[in-house]
């Protein structure tokens, strides 16, 4: 049965969701999950969604930039983030994320955009993106920390209680945080190195 990439529907909501959910299940795709589906309300934006048989088996969303920077990481010209991507895990081989990739520069193209961005904590996804020969634009690792007891007090003295902080950093200055900060490293809250790959057209 052939692959069909075409715009998402608002009927598509119920099947996107759960499509979603278990591409978030088997990834690090994504810092948290979503109950909602988003809207990327103020900004234009591409929704796809890769259909077999009628069935949704793969998406991808992206959302575009308003001035240059104020969504993307690079700031030379208005891009496109891609911020939802994936397909199903026993869609692998078929070619899905190549057919949807090329389809949202089909899109971008047509809104006036010539960039998009991919950033991933996905391991294999990177390893994707460098297959398909997207050059790498920046790394960084987002990890989270207990706090320290200087914030814990801090905070306290407002009634506010921290049970962890959400933090980045570059690669050269990983090793110095780790030693001077109590990262937690158990799942789901371990740390992972996050890579931004771009696409010109
Ligand atoms: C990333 C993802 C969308 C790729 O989709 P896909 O449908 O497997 O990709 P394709 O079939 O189009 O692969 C294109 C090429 O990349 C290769 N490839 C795919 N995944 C790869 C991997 N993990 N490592 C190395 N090469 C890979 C394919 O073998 C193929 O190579 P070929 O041209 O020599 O045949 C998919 O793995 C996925 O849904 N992952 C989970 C969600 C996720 O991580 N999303 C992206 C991050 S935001």
């Amino acid at each position: 049965m052939a692959i069909e990439i075409r715009e998402y529907r608002d009927t598509d909501r119920d099947e996107w969701m759960r499509v979603h959910a278990i591409i978030l299940s088997i990834s690090h795709a994504w810092n948290y999950s979503i109950q909602e589906r988003p809207d990327y309300e103020g900004h234009q934006s591409t929704r796809l969604v890769a259909v077999e048989d009628g069935r949704i088996v793969g998406l991808l969303d992206a959302q575009y930039d308003n001035t240059p920077g104020d969504l993307c990481f690079l700031k030379d010209s208005p891009g496109g983030y891609v911020l939802e991507f994936g397909r199903l895990p026993e869609y692998k081989g078929r070619r899905i994320g190549s057919l949807l990739i090329d389809a949202a520069v089909e899109d971008a193209r047509r809104k006036e955009f010539h960039r998009l961005e991919f950033w991933t904590q996905d391991r294999a996804a990177q390893r994707f993106y460098r297959r398909i020969g997207l050059p790498e634009i920046g790394r960084h690792y987002r990890f989270r920390i207990r706090p320290p007891q200087d914030i814990t007090e801090r905070m306290r003295r407002d009634a506010v209680g921290v049970e962890y902080l959400y933090c980045v950093c570059l690669p050269e200055e990983w090793p110095l945080v780790k030693q001077q900060y109590d990262v937690i490293l158990k799942h789901p809250l371990e740390p992972h190195l996050c890579i931004g790959y771009e696409r010109r057209f």
